[in-house]
């Protein structure tokens, strides 16, 4: 890639500013999944490796009020961290001020500092997410170089992303950054064909840019999830209780007709009557649904056509699951694709962020993929095609 990145730059004796997204789930002060924080370590550990001084800005959840701060200050990711790194973290609980100056002042080479949660800057008008030009250049102030690891923010300008970028001379991609770029950019610009993507998750308005940028690169877009019946509805099919966005059915029958067949829906489903892991399940063609049945997850029959259309594949991109897999009996599908897109080789396969990523991680197959992307709406964002303000902002080299 044309963009900087940390091999580019000379870190030794420097303090280095870096953005990471350590926005991680966090349930009564337990991080419940810690997937941001450990693919964060290569860089912080290259970093220490080239003799800089590290300090570290993220932000955690949403903050608007005093009464917001409850449970998001970033002292337990910084434990966390200090135990995947071997090595203590300090953390200062502030975003700006005499302390958190003094602190990094005092920092020798090897040092590892996180700054409190950039997003209780947002109490006093947002600055931080509005990316208030004055904040932007006192975080930048505090350091010699910036680099940017934080793809789950890539999509949000903010002061602790581009508002330091900005004040920055030297401005480079952490390693993680780097390997989404490589990933990601490389299936929307470049892939090598065929190029399948899976498309899954509850409604076709979350997605829509999305396939509409994957049916102009991809070979295949083979549809899964609560999105199926939105489509199938726009074919004419009856689909009982299923997930339904009635003011989408014109934009689904739109998309329909462009794609041709390279739009790939599924032809049976498994069925239940209640939203339930212990209802009773039968199995329904697409022109079969009664209408009290509601479809949660992909039948066998199309499991095997997906799988034999992924099976050719050289470049995989999955967004979403393919049904209900938080209910171990609609988890099949879901598992199913997992497990065809980990059997192959000399593929790249590459899950978006969110829910699929989440999904793989938690069915064991973290291992299984070329790349499982950090990203939420970065990964949405970037796979629509949009520019992403924090690469933007990225120095060239
Ligand atoms: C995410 O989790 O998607 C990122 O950290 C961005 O968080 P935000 O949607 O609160 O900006």
């Amino acid at each position: 890639m044309a963009k900087k990145t940390i091999q580019d730059l000379d870190v030794t004796g420097k303090t280095v500013l870096v953005r990471v997204d350590y926005n991680v789930p966090i349930q009564d002060g337990v991080i419940t999944d810690d997937n941001r924080i450990r693919q964060s370590l290569s860089t912080i550990e290259a970093l220490i490796e080239k003799r800089g001084k590290v300090v570290l800005f993220s932000h955690l959840g949403r903050v608007k009020e005093e009464a917001d701060k409850e449970g998001k200050s970033l002292k337990p990711v910084a434990q966390k961290l200090s135990e995947h790194l071997n090595r203590p973290v300090k953390f200062v609980p502030y975003t700006r001020g005499q302390e958190l100056e003094t602190a990094i002042t005092s920092m020798q080479v090897g040092d590892v500092l996180m700054v409190e949660n950039t997003r209780f800057e947002d109490i006093d008008g947002k600055k931080e997410s509005k990316n208030d030009p004055e904040l932007g250049k006192y975080w930048a102030s505090l350091g010699d170089v910036f680099v940017n690891d934080a793809f789950g923010t890539a999509h949000r300008a903010h002061a602790s992303n581009v508002g330091i970028a900005s004040n920055v001379d030297d401005v480079a991609a952490g390693m993680l950054l780097e390997k989404e770029i490589t990933f990601i950019g490389g299936a929307i610009e470049n892939p090598e064909r065929p190029f399948v993507a899976i498309l899954g998750g509850a409604k076709v308005s979350d997605k829509i840019g999305v396939i509409e940028n994957l049916l102009d690169k991809s070979d295949k877009l083979l549809i899964g999830g609560g999105m199926s019946y939105t489509f199938m509805k726009a074919q004419g099919y009856e689909i009982g209780s299923s997930l339904v966005e009635e003011d989408k059915i014109p934009l689904a029958k739109e998309l329909l007709e462009k794609a041709g067949d390279k739009l790939v829906l599924p032809s049976d489903f498994k069925v239940t009557k209640e939203f339930s892991n212990d209802a009773e399940i039968r199995v329904a063609q697409r022109d079969d649904f009664k209408a009290d049945e509601m479809g949660l997850d992909i039948g066998h029959e199309t499991l095997s056509h997906y799988q034999s259309i992924l099976e050719d594949a050289k470049t995989v991109v999955w967004n979403g699951p393919v049904g209900v897999f938080e209910f171990s009996n609609f988890a099949h599908g879901t598992i199913g694709i997992l497990k065809s897109l980990a059997a192959l080789e000399n593929t790249t396969t590459i899950l978006g962020g969110g829910d699929s990523a989440a999904a793989a991680i938690s069915l064991g197959y973290e291992d299984a993929f070329s790349h499982i992307s950090t990203g939420g709406g970065a990964s949405l964002e970037y796979l629509e095609g949009k520019t992403l303000p924090g690469i933007k902002a990225l120095g060239e080299k």
